[in-house]
């Protein structure tokens, strides 16, 4: 017994004493230490092989760490609007886990609908909190390719055609889900606007353009939201693959905006080793190996980053500093998220997380018209509500490409409709139209049966002998992710609705005065029906809580105060891109399979094209209604002469003049009235949300610097704001101005 207790004092005293020796903490792991010094300590230790291998992807989803050192690996997930259900290590058919389902979070086209910055914060804050949980450390998301096409089949996961608004509502996403240290991978970078052929793109774009309207949302994302990962997209520019261009990325996003964080590529956007080497690719994911012709199992060594560079560095064809840039990237990264000790640990499925998809739903929906008051619908003298259509009962989650996921519940529009109606009135359902049956994608079925053996003419018959019994009608129609009907890989085929919607929503208007139309789609459609309609909503892709939202803005018990992020046209040839661009590009001769596609509507996308050409379009950037009416103010400004060194500021009264609470965006235009170069007869500067209570006025203020009065001259290949008088224009929408004041820069 005393020897026992004798020898445990010993071993007692021994454990204390190296306790307080100095720690033998190597320097990588010491997070007292600043990160490059840890990575500095890092790379010293890894071998030429270990750098190598965190470059490439080992999974279908992640990259290697460095087992013997303890560095982790990095897994990545999309992305952007929930956390992907896993898929096998080596295949794309899913894992079989039962942990995997997410909240699915509102399209970022809603998101950008919001217009509100706040709620991008909670988006990505929600997001990255599902991440952290699923122990991923990048989101193959945000998107902030620019809408220049409505048929693109992946606006959906974008933010708009203005590159303004997009700039203001990715840099909060971005701090939000990095907040959780967790990386969000911006993504396609760059000049990724369509789908169609978009590994053999090469797009032709001036230089102004570029500048302009495609890029300042990575820019942005890169100064501002300092992000830590950037994918690189499928198509080319200057005929050199995106994922692999010198110009894209080691002149503009290393250089220029000093990027500090490792590219990504997109999955299969590296098709060679020189180029991937040099110019700024610093992780390959998804290469179809074996010379790319053909996938093989488990051939991550034969990426184009991996055994390929490896003979390089050996041979002396590559050298050891380029590849140190790389794993530096790639470790920093790692220390970033995986091995960052102080990172929070996420969380699944929370109610707070369904209660934030809800809002941004809420938030984001578009009132695009409302005839008579018909909406809201007021329950009092409502008996029988008629509901039509396959969106109102068709799971929306599951589809659409990458984006698809497994979400834990989707409420869709009917069960939203019905959870709120209850027994206060009859909700009658009548499908309308079959369009897409299958809830499948990439092995995750939505569990719904929707095949219909009843032929077109009987669906629409019953569901217009059913309209006239009802006192009101709500149409629920638009696209719905499969192919060509918003979907990645595959761009939609005509701006009409499919399905035969368009006769159908007319009958059911001869049928029913009463008719709201609910519009589901990432883009604007074809309404051939718009006047005779009373009321449409445009309701996006809204998630595990679409129901429950669109319920709620129908029902009043949310007032509207989503406006469109992209100009809904009237007809395609409308839009610059199909008026004078090359649409969907031109195959070269050489048998090289590319497509040149010239942007020759330049800086001239959406409603800048609109204004130009003096064309009214169905609906316009910025426009939204709300239940309550507002009344502006006269604008003023601080002051009419500013300096390139000073700011500006505008002041307009907006007052809630109807019966119910409501929010209004404030919109700030600026127009150039001379200068060198041809310039949009207006661009957005500014906006800003509010909320106003029946009968309030707020003064909103908007300041501007000479940024906001600058173009990209291509010359001197710098921003310049040239002397001269300019327009503050402050409104409600692009094509509903209510002050404008000018101003001069001296
Ligand atoms: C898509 C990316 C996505 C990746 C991984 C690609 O096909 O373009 O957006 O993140 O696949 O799923």
């Amino acid at each position: 017994m005393k020897f026992y207790s004798l020898s445990l004092l010993a071993a007692i005293c021994i454990w204390t004493a190296r306790a307080q020796q100095p720690s033998a903490v190597p320097v990588y792991l010491d997070d007292s230490q600043p990160i490059e010094k840890r990575i500095d300590d890092a790379l010293s230790r890894m071998t030429t092989e270990e750098k190598v291998a965190i470059c490439h992807a080992q999974s279908k989803f992640s990259s290697a760490g460095v087992k013997r050192l303890g560095i982790p690996e990095v897994w990545t997930s999309d992305g952007p609007h929930g956390i992907r259900p896993e898929v096998q290590w080596d295949k794309w058919s899913q894992a079989g886990w039962t942990n995997d389902s997410c909240v699915a979070f509102p399209a970022l086209t809603c998101l950008a609908a919001t217009w509100n910055p706040a709620m991008s914060l909670a988006y990505g804050h929600a997001i990255g909190e599902e991440a952290r949980y699923r122990n991923k450390s990048v989101l193959l998301g945000p998107g902030v390719n620019i809408c220049r096409t409505p048929l693109n089949g992946r606006n959906f996961e974008y933010m708009g055609e203005d590159p303004y608004l997009s700039s203001k509502m990715v840099v909060p996403y971005v701090q939000g889900v990095q907040s959780n240290g967790v990386a969000s991978c911006v993504k396609h970078y760059a000049l990724n606007n369509q789908e169609i052929n978009r590994h053999y793109t090469n797009v032709i774009v001036d230089e102004r353009a570029l500048y302009e309207i495609y890029l300042p949302a990575f820019k942005a994302a890169v100064t501002e939201g300092n992000t830590w990962t950037i994918m690189g997209s499928y198509n080319l520019y200057r005929n050199q693959h995106a994922c692999t261009n010198q110009y894209l990325l080691n002149d503009i996003l290393k250089g220029e905006w000093q990027f500090d964080g490792a590219v990504v590529s997109d999955w299969g956007g590296v098709h060679e080793t020189d180029q991937a080497i040099t110019n700024g690719m610093d992780m390959e994911f998804g290469s179809w190996t074996d010379g790319l012709h053909h996938s093989k199992n488990h051939a991550y060594e034969n990426y184009f980053l991996a055994n390929p560079y490896l003979k390089k560095l050996a041979s002396g064809e590559a050298d050891i500093a380029t590849l140190n840039d790389k794993a530096r990237r790639v470790l920093r990264l790692i220390f970033r998220t995986a091995m960052n000790r102080n990172r929070p640990y996420g969380s699944l499925c929370s109610d707070e997380h369904y209660a934030t998809a809800r809002q941004i739903g809420n938030e984001g929906i578009v009132l695009l018209k409302n005839n008579g008051h018909l909406l809201p619908i007021q329950l009092t003298d409502t008996r029988k509500i008629l509901v039509v259509g396959e969106n109102a009962i068709k799971m929306m989650t599951v589809g659409g490409g990458s984006s698809s996921l497994k979400a834990q519940h989707e409420i869709s529009p009917l069960q939203g409709i019905q959870d709120l109606v209850g027994s206060q009135a009859e909700v009658v359902y009548a499908r309308g139209y079959v369009g897409d049956t299958n809830g499948d994608y990439n092995g995750v079925t939505t569990g719904q049966n929707l095949s219909d053996k009843r032929t077109a003419r009987q669906l629409a018959d019953e569901a217009i002998a059913a309209a006239r019994q009802a006192d009101i009608v709500i149409f629920f129609g638009g696209l719905n992710k499969s192919k060509h009907q918003d979907c990645e890989d595959a761009d939609r085929l005509s701006l009409q609705l499919p399905y035969g919607q368009d006769s159908l929503i007319t009958a059911l208007q001869e049928a029913n005065s009463h008719l709201v139309v609910v519009n589901i789609s990432g883009s604007g459609v074809a309404m051939p029906w718009v006047k005779k309609v009373p009321a449409i909503l445009q309701a996006w892709y809204l998630g595990s809580e679409a129901g429950h939202s669109i319920a709620d803005i129908l029902f009043g018990k949310c007032n509207p105060s989503g406006k469109l992020p992209v100009t809904f046209p009237a007809r395609l040839e409308d839009v610059g891109a199909h008026a004078l661009g090359e649409y969907p590009g031109v195959e070269r001769t050489d048998g090289s399979q590319i497509f040149d596609e010239k942007y020759n509507e330049g800086i001239y996308v959406g409603y800048r094209w609109f204004d130009k050409q003096h064309i009214a379009p169905l609906f316009a950037f910025g426009h939204g209604l709300s239940y309550t009416t507002f009344r502006f103010g006269k604008a003023t400004a601080n002051k009419k002469i500013m300096t390139t060194d000073s700011d500006i500021t505008f002041s307009i009264d907006v007052t809630n003049t109807g019966k119910c609470a409501g929010a209004e965006v404030v919109q700030l235009y600026i127009s150039d009235k001379k200068c060198s170069v041809d310039r949009p007869e207006k661009e957005l500067k500014g906006f800003q949300k509010i909320h106003l209570a029946p009968g309030e006025t707020k003064t909103v203020q908007l300041t501007i610097n000479k940024d906001a009065l600058s173009f990209f001259d291509t010359q001197s290949h710098q921003w310049i704001a040239e002397p001269g008088t300019f327009t503050a224009h402050i409104g409600a929408a692009s094509n509903d101005i209510k002050s404008s004041i000018d101003f001069i820069l001296e």
